[in-house]
Formats: structure tokens, C-alpha cells, sequence
């Protein structure tokens, strides 16, 4: 990826895993853009860029703190989330309103503002106690937790939009073909016409 003049957002940026890509994005020259409730996060993760780095303290459940960070974003990574099994088990309502449902109010706000992708981390804990190193994406899905069904029914649900966004696309670019092709036939109906009118007009002009 390269870097744009529209911002990176980064959710749970302040977060272990966030903090490092919020350094590397800014490495590699992006505007970014962190959204953090701070309720595992730090700000001293970010002490590195700080100064560089467009911190906005909210909640990915509070509509008026996503729309905010969604503006003009070129892509976000979606990383905020209660991350822990413990806590999904003592509170699955709490957990799921963030883990679920903060990751639909950011894909649904993330499409809106028109941003060109969303990334999102889903775990491995989707593949319950499976021993098998590396884990792989074929392998059959066992959710022994709140947090594993939290986390892999927001990824399928992003799968579903990202399927949904690539078919509006086809169809929009369908579109414009169709009205590319329908010009270039006027085009040519029109050059026919007056070729004969031409030919028409040369035929009456010559001597008889
Ligand atoms: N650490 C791992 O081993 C691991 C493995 C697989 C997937 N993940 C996923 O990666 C992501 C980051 O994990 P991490 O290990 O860095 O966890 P972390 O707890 O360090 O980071 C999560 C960040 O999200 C923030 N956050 C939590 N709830 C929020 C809310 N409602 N609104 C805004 N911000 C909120 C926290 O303050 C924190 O900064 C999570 O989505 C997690 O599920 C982590």
C-alpha cells in the first residue's frame, strides 16, 4: 500500500496490535487517523508518532464518534474490540455490542464515507482448540466462546459487504460500458447519416 492523502483509520490504534501498525503506517507515509476508547489502549503506545498521528478518544458503538473518524478516510483497519475469551464469557452482551455490533456500525459507516477498503482482524480462537500450527481459514470453524462466535460472525458479515460492494461495482461498471457503447452507436448513426446526405447532395449538384 502507498501512501494517499486521504487518512488510514486505525480503531483500537492504541491498542498492542494497533500501536504497531499505527507506527508502520505512518512509516510508510500516511495520514492516520486513530479511534480509541482507551479502555485497553495507551497512549504511550503511540509515543513514537504522536505528534503525527490524528488521536480522536470515542467509542466504535457511538454513531457520533464513528461518523467523525470515517470522514475521508481512503481505508480502515478495524482492530478495537474487547480481545479477550475471559471477559466475552463474564459479559456476552457487553462484549458483542462491541465486538459485533461496533464492527457493523464501522463497516456501515467505513462504506458510506466511500472508503476504498476495510480490514478487519478476525482470531484464531474461530478455530477453537484445534493444535494445528499455522492456523488456516480452512479449517472447520469451532466457537467454544462469546468472543470466537463474536469475532467470526463479524467477519462473515464482512465477507457478506465486501461480496455485496464488489457486485455493485460490476454492475456499476456494466453500467458505463452499456452508456460508452450506446454513445459510440449514436456516434456512428450520425457519421452514416451524413455520409449519405453528402453523397445524396453530390449526386443532385452533378452536371446531368
Ligand atoms: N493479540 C492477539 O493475539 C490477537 C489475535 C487475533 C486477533 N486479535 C484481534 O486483533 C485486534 C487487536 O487486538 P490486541 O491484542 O491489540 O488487543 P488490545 O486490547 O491491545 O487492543 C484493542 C484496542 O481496542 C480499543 N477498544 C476496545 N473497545 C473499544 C471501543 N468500544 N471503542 C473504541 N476502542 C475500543 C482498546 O482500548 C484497545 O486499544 C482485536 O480485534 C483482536 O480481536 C488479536
Amino acid at each position: 500500500m502507498s501512501a494517499q492523502s486521504r487518512p488510514a483509520l486505525v480503531t483500537g490504534g492504541a491498542g498492542f496490535i494497533g500501536s504497531h501498525l499505527v507506527d508502520r503506517l505512518v512509516q510508510d507515509g500516511w495520514r492516520v487517523r486513530v479511534l480509541d476508547d482507551f479502555s485497553s489502549g495507551r497512549e504511550e503506545n503511540l509515543a513514537a508518532v504522536r505528534s503525527q498521528v490524528e488521536l480522536l478518544r470515542g467509542d466504535v458503538c457511538d454513531p457520533d464518534a464513528v461518523a467523525k473518524a470515517v470522514e475521508r478516510v481512503e481505508v480502515v483497519f478495524h482492530l478495537a474490540a474487547v480481545a479477550s475469551v475471559p471477559r466475552s464469557v463474564g459479559d456476552p452482551l457487553g462484549t458483542d455490542a462491541i465486538n459485533l455490533g461496533g464492527t457493523l456500525r464501522i463497516l456501515d459507516a467505513a462504506r458510506r464515507a466511500g472508503a476504498r477498503r476495510v480490514v478487519f482482524a478476525s482470531t484464531s480462537a474461530a478455530y477453537g482448540e484445534s493444535p494445528e500450527l499455522p492456523k488456516r481459514e480452512s479449517l472447520p470453524v469451532d466457537l467454544a466462546s462469546p468472543y470466537a462466535l463474536q469475532k467470526h460472525a463479524a467477519e462473515l458479515l464482512h465477507g457478506q459487504q465486501e461480496r455485496e460492494r464488489a457486485l455493485q461495482h460490476q454492475w456499476q461498471m456494466a453500467q458505463l460500458e452499456a452508456k460508452e457503447r450506446a454513445h459510440k452507436d449514436e456516434v456512428a448513426r450520425q457519421q452514416r447519416e451524413m455520409e449519405i446526405r453528402l453523397a445524396r447532395e453530390q449526386v443532385a449538384d452533378a452536371p446531368h
